[in-house]
């Protein structure tokens, strides 16, 4: 994602919502910027949430080809209410919560301005459909109640939890990403390359709730009987000619995906040349290495290496507390260091 404001970042992900801060490093392509991570307590695959600090840059837009928002998981409806309390204290303007049917959904933004949504667990994709069959055919949303016009909102604008929530409590830790909701004006399309580029399969065919005229799918890492953590991606299906995505301050730059190691990301590169994909040669990026190419509606699409992680270069212990930088930026550490702002 992109910021505007790197103290700023570190300040909402860090110490609201909690996120341990993981690495702090540049940009490798833009050694001016800064690049910080946040994740788990280790920087587990499927929960890193990584920006570029791009002071001065305009600010983006969401819209076609673009992602409209990230969403993280937490446990429960209470965590979740927990959250929003948080959120709200701490001076967030929080929405929902909305019975999703497949999740329950809070909406927040980030200082940028990137909209984030914290969804439960469950009860999963299955509410509506056989888990063996999942995303066949178009499902109505699964709570009428719920649809836009049809719900309380002052009911749910009133719900939250009734005490503050000074600290992030063990129960609301938040467990990565538990989906990216992009736009794209041709969901056919969409199925057809996420499916043969990266074997995505469909989990859902149903319509946002927020704007039923729009149809919302959904995709996963699906075996057949259940959805992976962490391996969601949604899309709303625009109509042609409606606002494209604007990169800049507040949006998404572009998502990766994960594969174990070396061999496996270059036999995705072997199969996404073979379909006439233009992907990058791998490049290294310290903790994993990198292959980047484009979905049809134009946004980037990363497959990085789990490893060899964010502990390569800093104990568990020190994570996140100094600038690391590749060997080939260390001889320039003291130009780099002093073009950024201290956190
Ligand atoms: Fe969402
Ligand atoms: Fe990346």
């Amino acid at each position: 994602m992109v910021s505007s404001d790197a103290r700023r970042t570190l300040a909402f992900y860090r110490d609201v919502l909690g996120l341990p801060f993981v690495k702090r490093t540049v940009n490798f392509d833009d050694p001016t910027a800064y690049h910080l991570y946040f994740g788990d307590e280790v920087g587990s695959p499927g929960t890193i949430l990584t920006f570029f600090e791009w002071r001065g840059l305009p600010r983006g837009r969401w819209g076609i080809g673009g992602v409209h928002h990230l969403a993280l998981g937490t446990a429960t409806p209470e965590s979740q209410l927990k959250w929003k309390r948080r959120l709200t204290d701490h001076g967030a303007s929080v929405s929902g919560p909305l019975n999703r049917g497949y999740f329950r959904s809070i909406y927040f933004t980030d200082p940028d301005g990137q909209i984030l949504e914290i969804a439960t667990r469950g009860p999963g994709y299955a509410v509506d459909e056989a888990a063996d069959a999942l995303g066949q055919r178009e499902v109505a949303p699964p709570v009428d109640a719920e649809i836009i016009g049809r719900r309380d909102d002052a009911a749910i604008e009133a719900l939250t939890h009734p005490e503050l929530v000074p600290d992030v409590t063990p129960d609301m830790t938040l467990e990565g990403i538990h989906h990216i909701t992009g736009i794209t004006d041709d969901l056919e399309r969409a199925d057809e390359f996420y499916h043969r580029a990266l074997g995505l399969r469909i989990v859902k065919k149903t319509f946002n709730q927020d704007d039923p005229s729009t149809k919302h799918w959904f995709w996963g890492s699906y075996d057949g009987e259940t959805v992976a953590p962490h391996s969601a991606l949604t899309f709303f299906g625009w109509p042609k000619g409606r606002r494209e995505a604007r990169g800049g301050v507040g949006q998404t730059h572009h998502i990766a995906f994960r594969v174990r190691g070396d061999e496996e990301q270059r036999a995705w590169q072997d199969h996404l040349r073979a379909l006439g994909i233009d992907v990058t040669p791998v490049m290294d990026r310290t903790y994993f290495r990198s292959v980047y190419f484009q979905a049809p509606d134009g946004l980037l699409v990363e497959i990085a290496t789990d490893g060899p992680g964010f502990l390569i270069d800093e104990d568990r212990q020190k994570l996140g507390s100094n600038l690391q930088l590749p060997s080939w930026l260390e001889p320039e550490r003291e130009h780099i260091a002093s073009a950024l702002t201290p956190l």
